[in-house]
């Protein structure tokens, strides 16, 4: 039987489209976030492009309460699950710089909610012995910069996080695929200026399936972005603090 995704802020641009290309290779689909009705209009579609599964549930990064419910009805289904995060937020830097509470919300948000789930469920996928965990963080994890520097680390924070459950899942089957998208045309950078090698959600979601399939641990979507973050990551620091990339 194939797997059914547990996808994590199903109301993304990104999960939308992820959660619509699962639907049609026959796996089933729980769009879980805040939205109901967005879930359910996107669970619905699922059904219609070949889901053999698709519903909507509730779940807040920033209240674990609502972790356990889901965890529970994954418990219940029949077959496999796997799991995809496509949580996250970011508001503007400056936005923070002037109200420094923001950075707790950034970073449950995009690290400490994801990561929670993540190791409530992590035995339950542990016992199945296979299926996959896809964790999307983003190239702005792997070097701070002067323009989104919370919201950057608290990426890093999750890829290294993903990077030790790849190293305990594995041991049981189970795959954890790191995925660090550039910029994309979605809701979080709607309306921003500057977004080099711009790319449509759907071409990160046929680079996460592919990385799904042949197992790769850490992907860089579109590829372009793995040269450019060697660079990015090799200047060197006294040079980097003065650069307004
Ligand atoms: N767009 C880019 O250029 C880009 C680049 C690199 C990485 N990423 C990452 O890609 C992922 C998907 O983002 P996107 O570009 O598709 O943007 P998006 O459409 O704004 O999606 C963000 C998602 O996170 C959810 N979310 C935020 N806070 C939450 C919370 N406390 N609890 C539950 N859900 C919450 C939102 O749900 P609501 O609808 O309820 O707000 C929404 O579903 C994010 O992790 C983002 O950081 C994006």
């Amino acid at each position: 039987m194939k797997t059914t995704w547990i996808i994590l802020g199903g109301t993304s641009t990104m999960a939308r489209a992820f959660a619509r290309k699962a639907a049609e290779r026959g796996e089933g689909v729980i769009l879980a976030g805040r939205e109901m009705d967005d879930l359910k209009a996107t669970a619905t579609d699922c059904g219609l492009r070949g889901a053999p599964h698709a519903e909507a549930a509730a779940f807040d990064a920033r209240d674990a309460d609502t972790f356990s419910k889901l965890i529970s009805r994954a418990k219940s289904l029949e077959g496999s699950i796997s799991v995809a995060v496509f949580v996250g937020s970011m508001p503007p830097q400056e936005a923070i710089d002037a109200d420094p509470s923001l950075i707790d919300g950034v970073v449950m948000d995009n690290f400490t909610g994801p990561a929670r789930f993540l190791t409530a469920i992590a035995p339950v996928l542990e016992d199945q012995g296979g299926g996959t965990v896809v964790g999307v963080g983003s190239v702005a994890g792997d070097r701070g910069r002067l323009g989104n520097y919370v919201y950057g680390a608290a990426k890093a924070g999750f890829h290294t996080y993903l990077s030790g459950l790849r190293n305990r899942l594995g041991r049981s089957g189970v795959h954890v695929v790191t995925v660090k998208p550039g910029t994309v045309d979605t809701a979080m950078t709607w309306g921003l200026d500057k977004l080099p090698f711009l790319a449509q959600p759907e071409k990160i979601v046929s680079d996460i399936f592919r990385a799904v399939d042949k197992k790769k641990n850490v992907i860089y979507t579109p590829l372009i972005w793995w040269p450019v973050m060697t660079v990015i990551r090799l200047i060197p620091e006294p040079i980097f603090k003065k650069m307004q990339i």
